[in-house]
């Protein structure tokens, strides 16, 4: 079997616990299974100089080989904060208000595309799969076609696809468009995603739907797939260092674990949280919200509003109900390493994940990995989480609606035993099925397959 080649803007340390983001921890886990090269940013900013450098670092750990480059600042600022931030994660997550369309960004983004193709060429053996990750890195196939690349050549797309009328909305739309079709393949979440994918290919890019299934556009045949991300459950639980002592005997968490980011659906948390005590003022003194936030983008300014929004919040929530030995909201502007998520998971009775987007969402499946099944704690999940596709036992919620959300608490705090363990045992047995090795391996056989027959057959 020939390597596997993954290309991801963020390359995690593997060797390292802390991951925050679910894509850097989808591919370590993938890598623990199978030789490869993992290519993309070493994270560093560097000067304008490092932006002729075509020759990675090299590093190895275990059976991967780690090649990495950096970015100038001139770099950093168009393709990774200017379009990849600014461009298309707003508007993939449907945030047209907030992105910001800026002449030069693109051309910043094209050029770290290819020179990341220029680089990565020579590494690669006429055997090897190439698979791509996530929008920084949509045109880089057809850079690679550009050097004569013929190996077989995938993409995963980690966050959502906006309905078609958005993605119009992109200046740039049809040289994305053009840059998806230079791959054989192009994973994405959900089959919401894939409906809307091809809608933009139909409208925007005048794509035509074949017999096998497979789109035609720009005189490129590509297959378009969902495969949902899943998590090592065995990993992930398995690293749980100790059982922590319950600080606080007699009062119920529940916990929240995101990026600090505007998709996060954050500040309506905040607020159903505080209609929740101001409902129910027997719980108050019994019940904390547990929020871990870890910064993130810190150079993109719609990051520093929501902190601040968020600090507010939390901080005028904690002074109407808090008392002297009882404050609801823990806000932690800090990262977990996912060792000690295990416990704090498992220690809550809810799970309260509401993204007003998200591509998947790793921390919904995490928590109900981490639960004990004899006394299991209750997830409440946005509908507009990818996970919802999958995670339909979940107590599913619209996170836009405030008093759903406030009332979704409260049942969840005073669920029977009995239900919530047929809630945990449906969920569990579908997140154990469709887990990280599933998605990879579906994936890669159905690129794989591609690559011999020309056909999709997943
Ligand atoms: N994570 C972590 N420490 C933190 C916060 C998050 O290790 O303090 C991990 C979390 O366990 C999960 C991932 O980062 O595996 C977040 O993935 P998710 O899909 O939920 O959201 P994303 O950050 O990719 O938008
Ligand atoms: C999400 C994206 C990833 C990204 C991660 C962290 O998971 O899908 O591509 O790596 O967030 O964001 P950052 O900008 O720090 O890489």
């Amino acid at each position: 079997m020939g390597r596997i080649i993954l290309v991801s803007n963020r390359v995690a340390d593997i060797s390292k616990a802390a991951q925050a983001g679910g894509m850097a921890v989808a591919l370590a886990d993938t890598l623990r299974s199978r030789e490869g090269l993992w290519f993309g940013w070493n994270g560093r900013i560097s000067d304008r100089r490092s932006e002729q450098i075509t020759t990675p670092d090299i590093s190895h750990i275990n059976n991967t080989t780690i090649a990495t480059l950096p970015l100038s600042s001139r770099e950093h600022e168009g393709y990774y904060t200017g379009y990849s931030n600014n461009v298309l994660w707003p508007v993939f997550h449907a945030r047209l208000d907030i992105a910001q369309f800026e002449s030069g960004h693109f051309e910043r983004y094209l050029a770290v595309n290819r020179r990341f193709a220029q680089a990565l060429h020579p590494l690669l053996k006429p055997d090897d799969t190439i698979w791509v990750h996530d929008y920084h890195l949509i045109p880089l196939a057809l850079e690679l076609r550009k050097l004569g690349v013929k190996n077989p050549i995938g993409f995963f797309l980690h966050i959502p696809v906006p309905p078609a009328q958005i993605f119009l909305a992109i200046p740039e739309h049809r040289e994305l468009a053009r840059g998806l079709a230079a791959y054989d393949l192009v994973g994405l979440q959900t089959k919401i995603d894939v409906g809307n994918l091809i809608d933009y290919l139909q409208d925007g890019a005048f794509g035509q739907i074949l017999k096998d299934g497979r789109i035609r556009a720009f005189d490129r045949e590509m297959a378009i797939a969902s495969f949902p991300v899943g998590i090592d459950v065995e990993g992930f639980v398995g690293q749980r260092a100790r059982q922590t002592r319950d600080r606080s005997p007699g009062i119920a968490r529940i916990i929240g674990v995101d990026r600090l980011d505007y998709t996060k659906g954050l500040p309506q948390k905040f607020r159903a949280f505080s209609r929740f005590l101001a409902q129910n003022a027997d719980y108050r003194g019994k019940v904390v919200l547990s929020q871990i936030a870890p910064p993130t983008r810190e150079s993109v300014s719609a990051y520093a509003d929501i902190r601040n929004e968020l600090e507010t919040l939390s901080g005028s929530i904690n002074g109407r109900f808090g008392e002297l030995d009882w404050v609801p909201i823990h806000y932690i502007h800090r990262s977990a390493p996912r060792r000690t998520l295990v416990d704090i998971y498992r220690s809550s009775r809810v799970g309260l994940v509401t993204p007003l987007r998200d591509g998947m969402n790793l921390v919904a499946k995490e928590y109900i990995a981490a639960q004990n099944p004899h006394d299991p704690g209750v997830l409440i999940l946005s509908r507009f989480a990818g996970a919802a596709e999958q995670l339909k036992d979940a107590l599913i919620v619209n996170p836009y609606d405030i008093d759903e959300m406030a009332t979704a608490i409260k049942t969840a705090l005073e669920m029977p035993l009995e239900e919530r363990q047929e809630h945990y045992d449906s969920l569990i047995d579908g997140i154990k099925r469709q887990d990280t090795f599933m998605w990879c391996r579906s994936f890669l056989q159905a690129l794989e397959r591609l690559g011999r027959r020309g056909t999709l057959a997943v």
